[in-house]
């Protein structure tokens, strides 16, 4: 994989003439992209459990895969023998240990989306830790201090892409619980094994978006325009949302003609955990017959909000309670603006009824549509009222033609890393100037948008800003990136330090 990520990082330096060429001398150390570390780290300090603290341990091995995907046969790569991998459950404040075993032909990592752990333990390779070569194991220790709906993936490459995922919960030991079942329903698309891989998928990328034509123009901001199409759904709130077409779309592993089934009885709430392990699609996602209370995005509580459908970026979570009918009823996730693939479908089962063909579009779909940003947080979810200590720039730069990807002018490594203070108060101005809709992604931290909303995985839309706040209680140097992997491959992506 080194070899492919050289090429890639010459290719992208090429295009970047003039700016990077300017940063390179306030550059803090070279630093490769998700997948070439170039700094040593060392291995992580032990971690002994705090008196009276449950520790939870699982042993995790990465290893190449064959699946069958509704009668297709695919090779790919995952935590086990499925995907997505197995579930991860905890209480907050346990200590986990997790065990992975790197079986791949390739360096790996895992990396906790979502969970506010200690440094050592958040999987980014050159900065947190050293890669995972192939055949060697790593041990995880981490506190996970909040409850709620997570998942986890490698932070190498586009790994991501295959079937390295899988969700993560850790249980409040306050919450009244107030549902008869849960279900975890993860997203995602899929590439893997269809005759083609997700490193290939980037090359192309980057080769159909052409020789790069010199200075930073398309870093600029509105390069992103001659990408043209909007997509197969027309207009909507996010514009060009994704340019991977991928054959199939899968909720829990499986696609719309094999589906997941799940099944409670009528009449019973069920809780449903929706994550999406996605790495270039955004989804509509709706239950039939169904009308859907939101209760949290990404761990945090809201005030529940009754929605017909929700969109849901790549690694964006939202929980949502629904009070089940008697019947048989699609779970549909649909890929915003793309045109072929389908959609991904599980089938929610109480009853008899005959199941809805792969490709049903449940009224919901096109009701009353949430967008996540624009939920309101729930009282115990907001960060105190303060002013910020500090500020900071942000700005997501990029475009498809060429295919380069940055943040504040410049590609990850080049771009000056954000810096704060333990203690501080951070407002980060984050402005997306591309034509694309970014899902902005904080380690470590959760951030609060102006309505006092807690995220760790924002869409932004063209030309969108917000301020988003952050307490900076978590010592280390972490990552701000695109969760469009492959935006995040090509250098999306800035880290965030704190300084003494
Ligand atoms: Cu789920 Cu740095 O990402
Ligand atoms: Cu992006």
């Amino acid at each position: 994989m080194s070899t492919h990520a050289l090429t890639r990082r010459n290719l992208l330096l090429g295009g970047l003439g003039v700016a990077a060429t300017a940063t390179l001398t306030a550059c803090t150390g070279a630093r490769g992209t998700t997948g070439t570390p170039t700094r040593t780290i060392g291995a992580p300090a032990p971690v002994t459990p705090s008196a009276g603290q449950r520790v939870v341990e699982k042993a995790l091995t990465a290893k190449p895969v064959t699946l069958d995907l509704g009668g297709r046969s695919v090779s790919t790569w995952a935590y086990g023998e499925t995907v997505p991998g197995p579930l991860v459950r905890a209480k907050a404040g346990d200590l986990l240990r997790i065990n992975l075993d790197n079986q791949l032909p390739a360096d790996t990592t895992i990396h906790w989306h979502g969970i506010r752990l200690r440094n050592a333990a958040d999987g980014v390779p050159g900065q947190t830790q050293d890669p995972i070569r192939p055949g060697s194991t790593y041990v995880y220790e981490f506190t996970a201090p909040d409850p709620g709906t997570y998942f986890f993936h490698p932070h190498v490459g586009v790994q991501l892409d295959r079937g390295l995922y899988a969700p993560m919960v850790i249980e409040d030991p306050n919450e009244p619980g107030n549902y008869d079942t849960e279900w975890t329903l993860v997203l995602d698309d899929w590439v893997d094994g269809t005759g083609t891989t997700p490193d290939e998928v980037l090359k192309k990328l980057i080769a159909d978006g052409g020789p790069a034509t010199g200075s930073m123009g398309g870093m600029g901001g509105m390069g992103g325009m001659d990408h043209g199409s909007m997509g197969g759904m027309g207009a909507g709130p996010w514009g060009d949302a994704g340019d991977v077409a991928y054959p199939l779309f899968l909720i829990n592993g499986r696609p719309p003609n094999d589906p997941d089934v799940l099944t409670a009885k009528p009449g019973q709430r069920v809780r449903l955990r929706i994550i999406s392990a996605a790495s270039d699609t955004i989804f509509t996602v709706a239950l039939g017959g169904h009308r859907l209370t939101v209760t949290h995005t990404d761990g945090h509580a809201v005030e529940p909000a009754e929605v017909d459908a929700l969109y849901i970026g790549m690694g964006e979570r939202y929980d949502a309670v629904v009070t089940l009918k008697d019947g048989a009823f699609p779970f549909v996730a649909r890929p915003f603006g793309k045109t072929s693939g389908g959609q991904a479908m599980a089938l929610v089962r109480t009853g008899s009824g005959t199941p809805p063909g792969a490709d049903i579009t449940p009224n919901e779909l096109t009701g009353q549509i949430l967008i996540g940003s624009q939920l309101q947080p729930a009282p115990s979810a907001k960060l105190p009222e303060r002013e910020p200590d500090a500020q900071a720039q942000l700005t997501l730069n990029g475009s498809m033609k060429p295919y380069q990807w940055g943040i504040n002018g410049a590609t990850f490594g080049d771009n000056d890393p954000l810096t704060v203070k333990a203690g501080q108060r951070l407002r980060i101005h984050a402005t997306n100037m591309t034509m694309m809709t970014h899902p902005l992604h904080l380690h470590g931290h959760t951030f609060a948008l102006p309505s006092g909303l807690r995220k760790d995985t924002v869409l932004m839309a063209p030309m969108q800003s917000f301020a988003i706040d952050l307490d900076a209680d978590n010592v280390g140097d972490w990552m701000i990136h695109c969760h469009n992997i492959y935006h995040a491959e090509a250098g999306l992506m800035i880290a965030l330090n704190y300084t003494a």
